[in-house]
C-alpha cells in the first residue's frame, strides 16, 4: 500500500531550482502540502505565491517556521544562506532537504551533518543528478560487475553561460566556490557513488573572465571565483578518473550543455549522457558503442508517482529527488544521499582547491562520524 500520510513542507528560496525541480517534484506527491514560501525578493515571492496558489509568504525563515510549523523544509537559497536556514529548520524540529553544496566549505558541511544527526531529523543533499535514470543504470552496471573490474573513468560538464555577470554564483562570499561548487560538486558525488571514496586529487582552476557587467551592460563587482576547473582523482584499488567543468565553452548552452560520465572496465565500457536520460552507451572489447535502454525498473525511483514518459525527461526525472526525501521522512529512514554525502563531497572539493592552490597531489581525509 502506498503511504500518503500528510507531510507539510515549506520552501525556502523560491528561485530557479525551486521552480524547476523542487516545486514540481513535491507538488505531484499525494499527501504533500506546500504550506509556505520564504524569499527576501518581494516581487518573486508574490509571483510564485500567485502561480503556485500558496498564499502564506514570508521574507524570513524564522517567520515561516513559527507561523506554518512545517514538518519539512527545502532550502534552495544561495549557498551562504544554507547554514542559517538548515540550523533554524532543525531547531524547529523539521526534516531538511538542502541544496548543494550544503556548506561554504567542508568544515561547515560536516557541522551541519553533525547537528542534523543529533536532531534526529531526516537530512538530504540535493545531488539531483543521482536521479537521472541513465546514471542509475550506470551505477547498476558498475556495481553488478557488468563492466568487469573498473579501471578508469571521466566526467565532463561543459556549458556556455556567456561572459556577463551571473549573480551570487560569481562571488566567493556567497557561493564558497565557483564552478567546482556549482557543477563540480555533483560529479565528485557521482564519482564516489560509482568508484568509492576518493583517495587523492590534483588539479588546476582558472578564473577566465571578469563578469563585471550585467546583461544590460551595467557595471557590477567583478567575479572572484573560478569558471573552469579540472582535476585527476585516485580511488580505492588504483582506479583513476579525470574531470573537467567549465562555464565558458561556447557551443554548449546552459540547458543543452554537455554532461558525460564514462566508465572503463576490464570487460566493457559504459557512458551516461544527461541528454539521453533513458539509455547508456555500452561496448565490449572490439565493439563500437551501442545504446542500451535503461530497464523499466530503473526508469524511476521505486514507488515514484512520476510517469517516465511525461514532459522532458532531462528535467522531469529530477522530480524523483523530492520523492526520495518524502519517502524517507514517511519511513523514518536515512535519505539517499544524506548530508553525509554532502559533507563528503565538500571534503573532496576542499582537497581539490588545496591541490590547485599548492600545485601538487593532496590526500583526501576520510569522513568521520
Ligand atoms: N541540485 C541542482 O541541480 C541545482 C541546480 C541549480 C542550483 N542549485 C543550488 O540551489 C541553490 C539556489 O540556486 P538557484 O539557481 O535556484 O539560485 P537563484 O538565485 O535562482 O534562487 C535563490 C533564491 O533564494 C533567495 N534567497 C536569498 N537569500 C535568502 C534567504 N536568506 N532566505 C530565503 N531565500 C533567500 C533569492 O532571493 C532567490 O530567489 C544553490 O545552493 C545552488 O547551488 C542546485
Amino acid at each position: 500500500m502506498t503511504d500518503t500520510s500528510p507531510v507539510r513542507v515549506g520552501l525556502v528560496g523560491v528561485g530557479g531550482i525551486c521552480a524547476r525541480v523542487h516545486y514540481p517534484g513535491l507538488k505531484r506527491i499525494p499527501g504533500v502540502a506546500l504550506v509556505g514560501l520564504c524569499d527576501p525578493d518581494p516581487q518573486l515571492l508574490a509571483q510564485r505565491s500567485h502561480d503556485w496558489q500558496i498564499p502564506a509568504t514570508y521574507d524570513r525563515i524564522d517567520a515561516l517556521l513559527r507561523t506554518t510549523a512545517p514538518d519539512a523544509v527545502v532550502v534552495a537559497t544561495p549557498n551562504a544562506a544554507h547554514r542559517e536556514a538548515v540550523l533554524g529548520s532543525l531547531e524547529s524540529g523539521c526534516h531538511v532537504l538542502c541544496e548543494k553544496p550544503i556548506g561554504m566549505d567542508a568544515a561547515e558541511a560536516i557541522d551541519l551533518w553533525r547537528v542534523a544527526r543529533q536532531a534526529g531529523r531526516r537530512h538530504m543533499t540535493a545531488f539531483t543528478y543521482r536521479f537521472i535514470p541513465a546514471m542509475r543504470f550506470l551505477r547498476h552496471l558498475v556495481h553488478t560487475g557488468a563492466l568487469g573490474q573498473i579501471r578508469h573513468a571521466r566526467f565532463q560538464r561543459l556549458q556556455d553561460w556567456g561572459e556577463n555577470a551571473i549573480g551570487w554564483r560569481q562571488y566567493r562570499s556567497l557561493a564558497g566556490y565557483g564552478e567546482l561548487g556549482d557543477m563540480g560538486i555533483h560529479r565528485i558525488d557521482l564519482a564516489e557513488s560509482l568508484l568509492g571514496p576518493a583517495v587523492a586529487v590534483c588539479g588546476a582552476q582558472r578564473q577566465v573572465v571578469e563578469r563585471d557587467r550585467d546583461g544590460d551592460g551595467r557595471p557590477c563587482p567583478r567575479q572572484d571565483v573560478e569558471d573552469w576547473v579540472a582535476w585527476l582523482a585516485e580511488y580505492p584499488g588504483g582506479v583513476t578518473a579525470v574531470f573537467e567543468m567549465g562555464k565558458l565553452t561556447k557551443g554548449r548552452s546552459p540547458d543543452s550543455g554537455h554532461d558525460v560520465a564514462e566508465v572503463n572496465g576490464s570487460e566493457a565500457s559504459a557512458v551516461y549522457e544527461l541528454h539521453h536520460p533513458h539509455q547508456v552507451l555500452f561496448a565490449r572489447r572490439g565493439e563500437p558503442y551501442r545504446p542500451l535502454a535503461v530497464p523499466e525498473a530503473l526508469l524511476k525511483a521505486p514507488g515514484s508517482p512520476r510517469d517516465p514518459g511525461e514532459g522532458d525527461p532531462v528535467w522531469t526525472c529530477r522530480y524523483d529527488q523530492a520523492w526520495e526525501f518524502v519517502s524517507a521522512v514517511r519511513a523514518g529512514r536515512e535519505c539517499e544521499p544524506s548530508f553525509a554525502a554532502g559533507a563528503r563531497a565538500q571534503q573532496v572539493a576542499d582537497a581539490i582547491m588545496a591541490a590547485c592552490g599548492e600545485r601538487r597531489w593532496v590526500d583526501v581525509p576520510g569522513l568521520e562520524a
